[in-house]
């Protein structure tokens, strides 16, 4: 009776005040907390403290400050809160480092640190008395220095990661009293009570799954006066650290109520965990093994085992941000059912960035080509899958079009249109048995030159293709070239540490300045477009190891015929004599202008559609710094750049680069 006069009284005089004492969020779609440190607001609703994030710390704050005390001698008053959490962890077995709530001064925790810290404190401020922190944590790392029980454990803690009491996470079972226990990087939902009761100056603490009744034995029971801890207004909210395994820590909803009971969450309308790898099946085998015999059991076992082993071969990885990208995203299931479970018959080839598989649509029955890209870094993903949906909506005919994409753990896979007569190169190098004549290369040229002029140009945002050459370049059904295999290389840009420029291309067509400062740009692009000019005109490789070591860097060889007066000369044999040799020169001409050192001395691409067509006339290369008298264009530090544009791969796969390059730079021959 005394206690619900107290109540009430404190429920009149907070009227009185104004302030605002309770609050519920079922998901965080429209709260206004004070975030601090990584916390977000994923687009479901749930509250991110931590995202796959290592070493970092999230905080989150109820706005307002809390009047826990009437003024500043009285003791605190109850409040009791809820809240369901989910830990998700990179591993099965491993996580870091857990989620706290906290009852601190301020709406931030200045100067905490992650990991074993929670967020909290740090090395100094641990065990001060100044802290004024209150702290219910739900850890998942055994910290022998702050005298944690177990790695899977809830303590209490009072300006101190010394829990002054902790016990391993579970609950006592309603009916016998056991204690069962949980597992808090299970990856499953759980809800949290925390009570204080101010008379009886009590703090309990109660855990269960998520759905399960509130258990009515608390798992910590601590007799304790607050009050002495705690200032006369206080912000409650949580704090969450990651230490090394890549751990997201989410709330999905959560209720606090001062002088009273905090109001039950609708967990109906809470947000839902990311679903990440296949689904838990296991209570199913509980509830269902008992009920049938032994013989049922099996087939049901065995029909569980073939179920599992089938939700895990269609396993694939899909993040809330996806979702915008329904229409370019394709499952798993449908891939694997088109290229016949990724048969090697289907097998169309590989690649620097993976295999390549045949198929063919179940839903639709168009030919598809899918990439198998694997990628253990999930960093840059976000960014690199927007880019994928953005150039799936490039459409050109001299672009292999990309339909879509699909996520599994550790992989990618893109999914292209078919292209039916495969990549370039398979009809220039290897003494083919079929080749293209003249004017299906020069279509070809004058195909993928307006691909890269769209690209470039003519789309909406400047699309930098860094990887052209004859095996990115596809013919379809009618012979025509298509650009394919977009954006890979910046998938591995991504993923890299910014701190080391890691240049991603091919040797042979990567333009000094782009080795040098590690960025691509068009003029890189049309660099490499040089090369893949001089490569269908002469049917050589841009770097050929097996030519004779003067000759083996195309371009030096093609530059050198011109020089004297020869350039016909550099023609590939395969065509005999059936081409038009004002077009081989144009195109061997524009060649060697492209694989100027120099990037303004390039033509854009708008210029190369041009001279191609015919529209505008070449300039002679003399006036251009291509002179016979010396290779002007690669200008005076041209042989530092030419060294460096190839630092290891060069000195190793080909002993004699130095002095070739030196040749090639030092003017002449
Ligand atoms: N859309 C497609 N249609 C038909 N065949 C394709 C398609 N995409 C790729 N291929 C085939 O798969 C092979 C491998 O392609 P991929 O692009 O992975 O290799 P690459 O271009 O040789 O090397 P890199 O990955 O270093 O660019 C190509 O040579 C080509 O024959
Ligand atoms: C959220 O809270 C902050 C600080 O209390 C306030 O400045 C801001 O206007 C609020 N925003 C909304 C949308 O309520
Ligand atoms: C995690 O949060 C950071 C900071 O808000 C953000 O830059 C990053 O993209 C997020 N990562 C993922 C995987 O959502
Ligand atoms: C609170 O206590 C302090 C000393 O403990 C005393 O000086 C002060 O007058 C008290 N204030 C009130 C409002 O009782
Ligand atoms: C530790 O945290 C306190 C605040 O709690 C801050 O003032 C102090 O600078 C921090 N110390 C270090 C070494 O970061
Ligand atoms: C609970 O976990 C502990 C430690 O992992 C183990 O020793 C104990 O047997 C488990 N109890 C039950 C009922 O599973
Ligand atoms: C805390 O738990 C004890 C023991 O179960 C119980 O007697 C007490 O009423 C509980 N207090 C609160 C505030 O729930």
């Amino acid at each position: 009776m005394i206690l619900n006069l107290a109540t009430l009284f404190f429920a009149l005089l907070s009227l009185a005040s104004g302030q605002d004492l309770k609050f519920t969020f079922n998901g965080f779609r429209l709260a206004n907390l004070t975030l601090d440190g990584i916390a977000e607001y994923t687009p479901t609703g749930l509250l991110a403290l931590t995202n796959r994030t290592v070493q970092r710390k999230g905080h989150a704050f109820y706005p307002n400050p809390i009047p826990f005390k009437t003024s500043p001698n009285t003791s605190v008053s109850s409040f009791s809160t809820s809240f369901v959490f989910g830990i998700i962890s990179e591993f099965q077995k491993l996580s870091g480092h857990g989620i706290v709530f906290v009852v601190a001064p301020t709406p931030a925790l200045p100067g905490a640190l992650a990991s074993q810290y929670l967020g909290l404190f740090n090395e100094t401020s641990n065990d001060d008395p100044n802290n004024h922190v209150i702290g219910v944590e739900l850890d998942t790392i055994q910290s022998t220095e702050f005298g944690d029980i177990n790695n899977n454990h809830v303590g209490i803690d009072i300006n101190s990661l010394d829990s002054v009491d902790a016990h391993p996470v579970g609950y006592f079972s309603d009916e016998n009293g056991q204690f069962q226990n949980l597992s808090l990087i299970s990856g499953k939902a759980m809800q949290v009570w925390v009570e204080y009761d101010g008379v009886k100056k009590q703090i309990n603490v109660t855990i269960a799954l998520v759905g399960v009744n509130k258990p009515k034995k608390p798992i910590l029971s601590l007799p304790r006066d607050l009050s002495p801890f705690m200032n006369q207004e206080m912000y409650v909210g949580f704090s969450s650290s990651t230490g090394s395994v890549l751990t997201s820590h989410y709330i999905l909803g959560w209720s606090f109520r001062l002088n009273g009971e905090a109001k039950e969450l609708d967990l109906s309308s809470l947000p839902k965990l990311p679903r990440i790898g296949p689904k838990k099946t296991s209570r199913f085998l509980t509830i269902g093994v008992p009920a049938i015999s032994v013989v049922s059991a099996l087939v049901l076992i065995s029909g569980m085992f073939f179920y599992l082993k089938r939700k895990r071969k269609f396993a694939e990885v899909l993040e809330d941000w996806e979702l915008d990208y329904g229409p370019h995203r394709f499952k798993y299931k449908e891939l694997y059912i088109a290229t016949k479970g990724f048969k090697d018959k289907e097998l169309l080839g590989a690649g620097g960035f993976g295999r390549v598989y045949r198929g063919i649509l179940p839903s639709s029955k168009i030919e598809i080509a899918v990439k198998r890209v694997s990628h253990e870094s999930r960093q840059g993903m976000r960014e690199f899958v927007a880019e994928i949906v953005s150039i799936g909506r490039l459409r050109h005919r001299n672009i292999v079009q990309l339909l879509g994409y699909c996520r599994r753990k550790g992989e990618l896979l893109l999914v292209y249109d078919y292209m039916p007569n495969g990549s370039l190169d398979k009809f220039l190098y290897d003494q083919p048995d079929f080749t293209l004549n003249w004017r299906q290369r020069l279509r070809v040229i004058k195909g993928v030159a307006s691909g890269l002029f769209y690209l470039h140009e003519e789309w909406e945002q400047v699309v930098v293709h860094r990887d052209v050459k004859a095996s990115n370049v596809l013919l379809d059904g009618e012979l025509n070239g298509r650009l394919g295999d977009f954006g890979l290389a910046r998938l591995y840009d991504h993923g890299t540490d910014p701190q080391t420029t890691h240049v991603v291309g091919t040797v042979g067509y990567l333009a000094p300045e782009h080795t040098r400062t590690g960025r691509a740009t068009t003029s890189t692009d049309v660099y490499a477009f040089g090369a893949f000019l001089l490569e269908v005109g002469c049917g050589r490789r841009p770097i050929d190891p097996r030519a004779p070591t003067e000759d083996f860097i195309l371009v030096d060889w093609v530059f050198s015929l011109w020089s004297k007066g020869e350039i016909l000369l550099a023609v590939d044999h395969n065509l005999g004599c059936d081409f038009v040799a004002e077009e081989v020169e144009l195109v061997l001409k524009l060649g060697l202008l492209c694989s100027h050192s120099e990037p303004m001395a390039r033509p854009s691409m708008r210029q190369v559609v041009r001279y191609l067509e015919g529209e505008v006339a070449l300039p002679e290369l003399t006036s251009l710094g291509l002179s016979a008298a010396g290779l002007t264009f690669a200008h005076r530090e041209g042989f530092d750049e030419f060294a460096m544009s190839y630092p290891y791969t060069m000195d190793q796969a080909f002993p004699h680069s130095t002095s070739v390059a030196e040749s090639i730079l030092s003017g002449g021959r």
